[in-house]
């Protein structure tokens, strides 16, 4: 098949190389999934305004994101079990993203350990950390990001208790999957998935698995990740985590302008706007389209990056004309990953950073950090209206 040219195009792809289980694990919302297409047709509602006979050579797309220089505004989101989507995963999408020269963020719930992935990168990737009610864990995995080299922490706030998705339980996802016989069809009809994944020996949770306290094999690991994580979070929390981290600090999860104010208060690098990529509260508006009053509230105090929905590198010049500092990507990369593995991931990363190019250089711009909101149409999308009638 042809290189795909578009993140829609990878997406058929992973489809076809993925077993159903980790495939819809991707791509799926919780209950309902509005608020996973919202994040994606509101980005489609903005449109670009068209500049002409403005000089578009030498043109570059580097800015920086909590003070580390990016080859383009564009991180990749921590997503957790991407060592499913292929083998090795988080090693792989690592790879290509230092490769390309953004950021890389490794989830807590990662297949790959974070040593592991230190083991094979040069350079620090930022790492996503989950709140355990058990803080010795969150101790042990913050001095274990450090010592990797982590140069920033990623904190999720929108995870106190797991949204509902239903294709996860009618699909009874599993790591490693059960071998009860709708998995074993799932898998044996994707047989290089399979093949790779029984040439790896990365097929569980492995920043937990013989690290966590009573958690050595794959049966206690279900009823502990069940219990663990912490309902109770508040904002003194953050406060311990950011002393206990001592480094860069990045709050996930923010979708209101008041939440916003206190995490600026915190002293944190940045804030990501985001609904979890509409895994979490079915319901809540798209992260785009609160990204503006978000910035209007707290843009002078703190980085604001916003994640969910961006599919195209127009949508990554949407958000950054409305204010964002950087961008992330979840289902794009892990679409490129679970098609292509690592060449996957680059196809994904080099498909969004031509299409920002050459929007960019469309509308009139040739540095991206000098990109703003006039670039945008400041109208409402079009409805359906009656014609004006002439006045008599
Ligand atoms: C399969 C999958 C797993 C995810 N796991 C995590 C996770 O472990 N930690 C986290 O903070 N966010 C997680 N997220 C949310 C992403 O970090 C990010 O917010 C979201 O994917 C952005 O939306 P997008 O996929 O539309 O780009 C996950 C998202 C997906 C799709």
């Amino acid at each position: 098949m042809a290189t795909p040219l578009t993140i829609a195009e990878l997406k058929d792809v992973a489809r076809r190389r993925v077993p159903k289980m980790f495939f819809d694990y991707a791509d799926s919302g919780a209950w309902t999934e509005g608020t996973y297409k919202a994040n994606e047709a509101d980005f489609a509602a903005i449109k670009l305004r068209q500049r002409v006979l403005v000089d578009m050579t030498n043109r570059s797309l580097e800015s920086t994101m909590i003070g580390e220089k990016v080859s383009m505004p564009v991180a990749l989101s921590p997503t957790g079990l991407t060592g499913m989507q292929h083998a090795d995963g988080e090693i792989l999408a690592a790879q290509a993203a230092e490769k390309a020269g953004v950021p890389f963020t490794l989830s807590t719930m990662s297949v790959c350990s974070i040593e592991d992935v230190a083991a094979h990168t040069t350079k620090p990737f930022w790492f996503q950390l989950y709140v355990m009610k058990d803080r010795e864990f969150v101790k042990s995995l913050i001095n274990r990001a450090r010592a990797a080299g982590c140069s920033a922490l990623v904190l999720t706030l929108d995870l106190q208790i797991l949204g509902q998705r239903h294709k996860d339980i009618r699909n009874g996802l599993s790591t490693p999957p059960k071998f009860i016989p709708k998995h074993i069809w799932q898998v044996a009809t994707r047989p290089k998935w399979a093949f790779e994944m029984l040439g790896t020996k990365r097929r569980s949770f492995g920043n937990i698995v013989g690290h966590a306290k009573g958690v050595g094999d794959l049966s206690s690991l279900s009823s502990w990740t069940a219990e663990q994580f912490d309902p109770r979070l508040s904002w003194d929390d953050v406060a311990w985590i950011k002393e206990q981290w001592g480094g860069k600090l990045i709050l996930k999860g923010i979708m209101d302008a008041d939440d916003a104010v206190k995490a600026a208060e915190t002293g944190a690098e940045a804030i990501i706007v985001s609904n979890h990529g509409g895994r979490q509260l079915d319901g809540a508006a798209s992260s785009i389209s609160v990204l503006p009053e978000i910035v209007k509230a707290v843009g002078d105090r703190i980085e604001v990056h916003v994640d969910g929905g961006i599919r195209s590198g127009q949508d990554v010049l949407k958000a950054l004309c409305l204010g964002a500092q950087g961008t992330y990507i979840g289902r794009p990369f892990l679409y490129g990953l679970g098609a292509y593995g690592k060449r996957g991931v680059t196809i994904a990363l080099d498909i969004i950073r031509n299409e920002l190019d050459i929007t960019m250089a469309l509308c009139g711009k040739r540095d991206i950090r000098d990109v703003g909101p006039e670039l945008l149409h400041h109208r409402l999308p079009v409805v359906a209206t009656e014609p004006a009638r002439p006045s008599q």
